[in-house]
């Protein structure tokens, strides 16, 4: 588990997730789409890391591909030293939208991995879950009942329940106010924190990665490519307020006038 004061993870940490010269073009009947050209990160474990960069720059295909959701063109994704080429036990993913399913109410909708895997669900775990995302007592509420940010919630459970030890986060809390967002924002580095899971995050925003990373890798517009890797050793746990200080602030102009001046 990461220090409660810790800073930047490990770097003599194993590598737990390997990218290795990634790149990925679409075919499509207006011609090949070159979204990802020649990416490598070693994510390491127990690892924050944010992927940031303009819309458009391969982030959702570069995850998606981590996810085993979908294959390379070129380039090998590893988890330890498992290539991966489909969905894996050990790797969850949270999409922007919570992807509940309207007809079931949320303990169903937390069952539903398990029910896929043909498992019984563990309910000791689900509902200390429920209740470290103030979930306690919703479990009978189907998803048009609950808030944005509750369904993000619960989508949440729903992946950590199965004890994944790599979550991938695709913005997940983009659709969100900004008020739930801060929240989640605090959630998921207590979670991080307390689970020592690896985190690998998708933002368009420095702000949220700033506050979040371990690590940043910065991409740039497409076909995308690695721009930078910024290390954030801020102290953690990192309070709200943080973003209004000079530090922060200061962190946050840098990587913008990087990516601002950024050669065409
Ligand atoms: N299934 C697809 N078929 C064709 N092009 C795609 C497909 N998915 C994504 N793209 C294109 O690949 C590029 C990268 O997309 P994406 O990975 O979604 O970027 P990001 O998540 O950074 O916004 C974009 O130009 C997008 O239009
Ligand atoms: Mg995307």
């Amino acid at each position: 588990m990461p220090a409660a004061t810790g800073a930047v993870v490990d770097a003599r940490n194993p590598v737990k997730m390997k990218i290795e010269n990634a790149s990925k073009v679409y075919h499509t009947r207006s011609g090949g789409v070159h979204a990802l050209d020649n990416v490598s990160i070693d994510v390491r474990e127990g690892e924050f890391l944010c992927l940031l960069g303009p819309s458009g720059c391969g982030k959702s295909t570069l995850l998606w591909s981590m996810a085993g959701l979908h294959g390379l063109t070129d380039g090998t994704i590893r988890l330890g030293d498992e290539p991966i080429t489909n969905p894996h036990p050990e790797i969850a993913m949270i999409f922007q939208e919570a992807n509940l399913l309207p007809w079931r109410n949320l303990e169903r909708n937390i069952q539903l991995p398990f029910e896929i895997k043909r498992q019984a669900p563990d309910r000791a775990r689900i509902e200390k879950l429920l209740r470290r995302v103030g979930l306690e007592g919703f479990e009978n509420k189907y998803p048009r009942e609950l808030s944005g940010g509750m369904q993000q919630r619960a989508s949440i459970v729903r992946s950590l329940a199965v004890d994944p030890s790599v979550l991938l986060m695709d913005e997940p809390f983009g659709a969100l106010d900004a008020f739930t967002r801060d929240e989640m924002n605090l959630l998921i580095q207590e979670i991080w924190m307390e689970t020592g899971k690896t985190i690998i995050f998708i933002t368009h925003s420095i702000a949220e990665a700033v506050f979040l990373a371990d690590r940043i890798v910065v991409m740039s517009a497409r076909p995308g490519r690695i721009a930078n890797i910024i290390d954030v050793d801020l102290p953690r746990p990192r309070p709200v307020k943080l973003q209004t200080s000079p530090d922060f602030l200061e962190r946050v102009e840098a990587i913008k006038a990087m990516i601002d001046h950024r050669p065409a």
